[in-house]
């Protein structure tokens, strides 16, 4: 769990989707300064490009960026009213288009079609099955040279610990004060909804079997202390990015978000006033 129903019922129908997504980009003082202090340093070596595709875009939190980095962008979202809302959102880019797709497959994506494959904050609700599927089309779409930045679930590794901390949540349900109490000192925590079957030297395994290969991975802290998800890139073997694996474990993801704010606060917050 999550499995592929429980997405599309939950960002189909149950999701409001009233801020388009933006709300996650508050711990960052906003989308903008998520995308320039965050993202931006992660991708900027495979962009400006040809052809982009985005898995599970949502309402284009990301796509508003990619789209001005691309000839042609791609969105691909298991939720229909997600694809509608881009299709309406990005109207006037004749470049990009968007599609619904069945959770783990491209078809809308030719062989070796695609330059840059992109997801960030929502292939972490994909359990292995699905990641799995989503690799053996990547071997498919892949351009010879392309290469894919993929944000996922790490929270296997935490399994067991998450499963000890199952009691005491239970019991601090009840009880406010313990509840929090008890998440201070990091004696439950929130799973964020990640794919408990996904870890980042699962992932590698799993590039190996696609017959890609994983050049680098960050592991990082999401919403508290434990480094429950992780960036992975791919590409093919071979390819001009192909090289050893290189990992890093970066617990200071969040704080990374948390400095952001004050960029947002000071500096972005400026932005736009002195165009004319
Ligand atoms: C939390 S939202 C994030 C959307 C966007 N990436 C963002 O950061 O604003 C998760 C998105 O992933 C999509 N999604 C979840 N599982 C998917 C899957 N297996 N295939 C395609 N889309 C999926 C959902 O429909 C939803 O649009």
């Amino acid at each position: 769990m999550p499995s592929v129903e429980e997405n599309e019922a939950q960002w189909n129908r149950n999701y409001d989707w009233e801020a388009a997504g933006e709300e996650w980009s508050s711990h960052w003082g906003g989308v903008q300064t998520q995308w320039q202090a965050t993202l931006l340093p992660r991708i900027w070596p495979f962009v400006p490009t040809g052809t982009i595709c985005e898995l599970a875009p949502g309402y284009g939190r990301w796509s508003q960026f990619l789209i001005g980095l691309c000839d042609r962008y791609v969105g691909v979202d298991l939720a229909s009213r997600c694809v509608d809302a881009c299709r309406e959102r990005f109207a006037s880019s004749e470049h990009a288009t968007f599609e619904v797709n069945d959770g783990t497959s491209l078809p809308m994506l030719g062989h070796e079609s695609v330059d840059f494959m992109f997801s960030f904050d929502s292939l972490v609700h994909a359990e292995a099955d699905v990641i799995a599927r989503y690799l053996s089309e990547l071997a498919r779409v892949l351009a010879p040279n392309g290469i894919a930045w993929l944000h996922h679930s790490n929270l296997g590794e935490f399994r067991s610990e998450f499963r000890r901390m199952r009691h005491a949540e239970a019991v601090a349900r009840r009880v406010t004060i313990l509840q929090s109490a008890l998440q201070k000192r990091g004696l439950i925590g929130s799973r964020h909804w990640r794919a408990e079957s996904m870890t980042a030297a699962r992932f590698a395994e799993m590039t190996f079997d696609a017959g890609l290969s994983c050049v680098g991975q960050e592991v990082v802290n999401w919403g508290g202390s434990r480094l429950i998800d992780c960036i992975s890139v791919v590409a093919r073997p071979g390819s001009v990015w192909d090289r050893p694996l290189e990992v890093r474990r970066n617990p200071n993801f969040m704080d990374e978000g948390a400095s952001a704010q004050s960029i947002a606060a000071v500096f972005t917050s400026l932005m736009g006033r002195g165009s004319g």
